[in-house]
């Protein structure tokens, strides 16, 4: 607050911006390598050493298993440093946002939780549950960087009096609110199931598709159940994000922000049934194994923005409340951003 009284209005800057794309690339990224780890079988590929890698700073990069964990290793500790100074910088400056907040924790806490259980992966040999968290979590911190991204944007236009997505935030309707939290929780659901299944060795138990094995109905037992509730579990996601399509489109002209983000989440969903399909024709080949999870990742982000949506947001008058701290505009200069 300036000795008047009132705020310093600060836009987020072009460079703030900026770093938050970059560094939501950079976690997409090491979410991809860290997934390209496990499938290739790599995450030992430092032998039970942590921070060390096979004993040494800088290892002898002699075979692929090698350069593929150390090279994960490297790319987190690069990126995760550049989100980590990112969330800080957003989160001192618009710390009034409990969205500010909410996204800086979720990125901050997953990437110290991550990389702690990364870290205890290697030294106690990959245990399956501590890998399958280490992967959940690794897209938890994603989203928060990205969606502190994203809502740094819409606070720039909000702020220049831009249609923005904090102005279409307004009320939303309960049942809507039910159907983007279930439709967010059965996709997390169906994530951590995917893990399991490729945890348990499964991922190639039906090599033919539509049919698995040439049955509809192969039953719930062995590898083969493990996998054939993956494909079940994608229907099931495929029919509740064609739903929620429906449901939204009483919002399509009002919340544009709403109906787009449900039309791409069941084009996303679309994709990955594609990509697995072609995953299992491969017999769990790389290639095909790398595209089911870059889908998976985008399917993810969009899923979990239509969460931030749905939360109702605080008007920029009440942020800029003097209880609310010092964000950096005045009343006036949330109608009138140039005053
Ligand atoms: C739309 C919903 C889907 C989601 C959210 C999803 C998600 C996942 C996830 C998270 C993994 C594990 C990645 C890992 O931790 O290594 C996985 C693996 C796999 N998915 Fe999907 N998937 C979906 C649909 C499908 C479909 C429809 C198929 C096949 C027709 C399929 C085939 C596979 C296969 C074969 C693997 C195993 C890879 C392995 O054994 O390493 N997926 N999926």
């Amino acid at each position: 607050m300036n000795t008047s009284g009132a705020y310093h209005f600060i836009p987020p800057s072009r460079s703030m911006k900026w770093l938050g794309v970059i560094s939501t690339i950079g976690m997409y990224i090491i979410n991809m390598v860290g997934f390209l780890d496990t499938q290739t079988g790599s995450a030992l590929g430092c032998g039970p050493d942590w921070p060390l890698c096979n004993g040494e700073v800088i290892p002898n990069l002699n075979n692929i298993h090698v350069i593929i964990e150390f090279g994960h290793r490297m790319l987190v500790g690069g990126f995760a440093l550049l989100a980590t100074g990112f969330m800080i910088w957003a989160l001192v400056r618009y710390r009034a946002f409990i969205e500010v907040k909410i996204f800086s924790l979720l990125g901050i806490g997953f990437i110290v939780v991550q990389s702690a259980l990364g870290a205890l992966a290697v030294v106690f040999v990959n245990p399956p549950t501590v890998l399958a968290l280490h992967l959940g979590f690794g897209l938890l911190a994603m989203v928060g960087v990205g969606l502190l991204t994203v809502f740094l944007f819409q606070l720039d236009a909000q702020m220049h009096g831009r249609p923005s997505g904090i102005g279409f935030r307004r009320e939303t309707s309960p049942s809507t609110k039910a159907w983007v939290w279930s439709t967010w929780i059965f996709t997390y659901l169906a994530i951590y199931w995917g893990s399991y299944v490729a945890f348990r060795g499964a991922g190639g138990a039906c090599p033919t598709w539509p049919l698995c094995n040439g049955k509809v109905f192969p039953g719930f037992s062995g590898l083969v159940g493990l996998d054939f509730i993956h494909r079940l579990a994608a229907v099931a996601l495929a029919v509740l994000t064609a739903a929620l399509l429906w449901h939204l489109k009483q919002y399509r002209s009002t919340r544009p922000d709403l109906y787009r983000g449900a039309f791409w989440l069941f084009i996303a969903v679309l994709a990955q049934i594609a990509t697995g399909a072609n995953l299992a024709l491969s017999h769990v080949a790389t290639g095909p194994y790398l595209l089911h999870i870059a889908t998976l990742m985008l399917l993810f982000a969009d899923v979990s923005y239509l969460v931030l949506q749905v939360v109702p947001s605080k008007t920029l008058e009440q942020a800029a409340s003097p209880a609310g701290s010092d964000v950096g505009w005045t009343p006036e200069q949330a109608h009138n951003p140039q005053a």
